[in-house]
């Protein structure tokens, strides 16, 4: 059982889901942000931390047995952003997990690191990574990061390349890569209390009725999708033209990062 869980990016669009749905899951929730959060219920802790500041990284983890690692920017941005929150914030809270004696990470990566495969393959853990922005690239290195903190310290992690995870699917792209905000909780949940994972890739998306990824070599977690896209499929075909993309990460793989140079 879980002792202490500390989730960085509290106040986000999951965090805030999660810090609902973890209630009495684990003893207490340590919920962080660089933004605001709502004051500390019973059973919660809150800490306001800049992931790029090591110090406040490290008091952020002490005393956590597990994080759950949300915080970062989650879209497409310049790349001195991404550096700060996304590649020096996760850096900052591996190291202070290592010395805090944190057992497991479940780390918030995203299916654009393999954005560039065309639509109609089907990737798993053993696909080659083809990031398709430099948000991508940024959570390659967290993958790579928590690979050699496993390798080297034997700290677990699971790399949760997260699909679309919205209370609907909004375009036909997310026909495919839709994980209902249930099944996104229902598979951290699955993730915590697995005896243990090791260094594990995983995609997150519902039981959508054509799938692009494949978690067959996660089966032994157990976790089932409950919800899938099919109901939202009439409304969105019949308001969007057919979806122009090539590639899996859509529009993220062919907006130009540096247009204007
Ligand atoms: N929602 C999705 O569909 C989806 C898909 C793929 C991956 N992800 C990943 O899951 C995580 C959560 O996604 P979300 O949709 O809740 O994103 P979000 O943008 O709503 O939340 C991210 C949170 O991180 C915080 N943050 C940003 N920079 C920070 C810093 N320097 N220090 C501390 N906190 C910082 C933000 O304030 C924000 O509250 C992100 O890492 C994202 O990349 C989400």
């Amino acid at each position: 059982m879980t002792t202490r869980l500390l989730v960085t990016g509290a106040g986000g669009a999951l965090g805030r889901h999660v810090r609902h749905g973890l209630k009495g899951c684990v003893e207490v929730l340590r919920l962080s942000d660089i933004a605001d959060l709502a004051p500390a219920e019973d059973g919660e802790e809150v800490v306001r931390c800049d992931l790029a500041d090591r110090q406040a990284v490290e008091d952020l983890a002490r005393d956590c047995d597990t994080v759950l690692h949300l915080g970062a920017i989650s879209v497409e941005a310049d790349f001195d952003g991404l550096l700060q929150a996304n590649i020096l914030g996760t850096y900052n809270l591996y190291e202070a997990a290592r010395k805090a004696g944190v057992r497991r990470i479940i780390f918030a990566s995203t299916n654009h690191v393999t954005g560039f495969h065309r639509i109609g393959e089907t990737l798993d853990h053993t696909s080659p990574r083809r990031p398709d922005s430099l948000y991508g690239v940024s959570k390659c290195f967290g993958e790579d990061l928590a690979r050699l903190y496993f390798d080297k310290y034997g700290l677990e992690t699971a790399c949760l390349r997260i699909g679309s995870c919205f209370p609907e699917p909004k375009n036909r792209r997310m026909l495919f890569t839709w994980l209902s905000p249930r099944d996104f909780l229902s598979l951290v949940r699955s993730l915590l209390e697995a005896p243990a994972i090791g260094y594990l890739v995983l995609y997150g998306a519902s039981a959508n009725r054509r799938a692009w990824w494949s978690n067959a070599h996660a089966d032994f977690l157990g976790w089932r999708p409950m919800d899938s896209s099919e109901p939202f499929r009439q409304a969105i075909e019949r308001r969007e033209p057919a979806d122009v993309s090539k590639c899996q990460g859509g529009r993220l793989a062919t907006v130009k990062t540096h247009a204007g140079d």
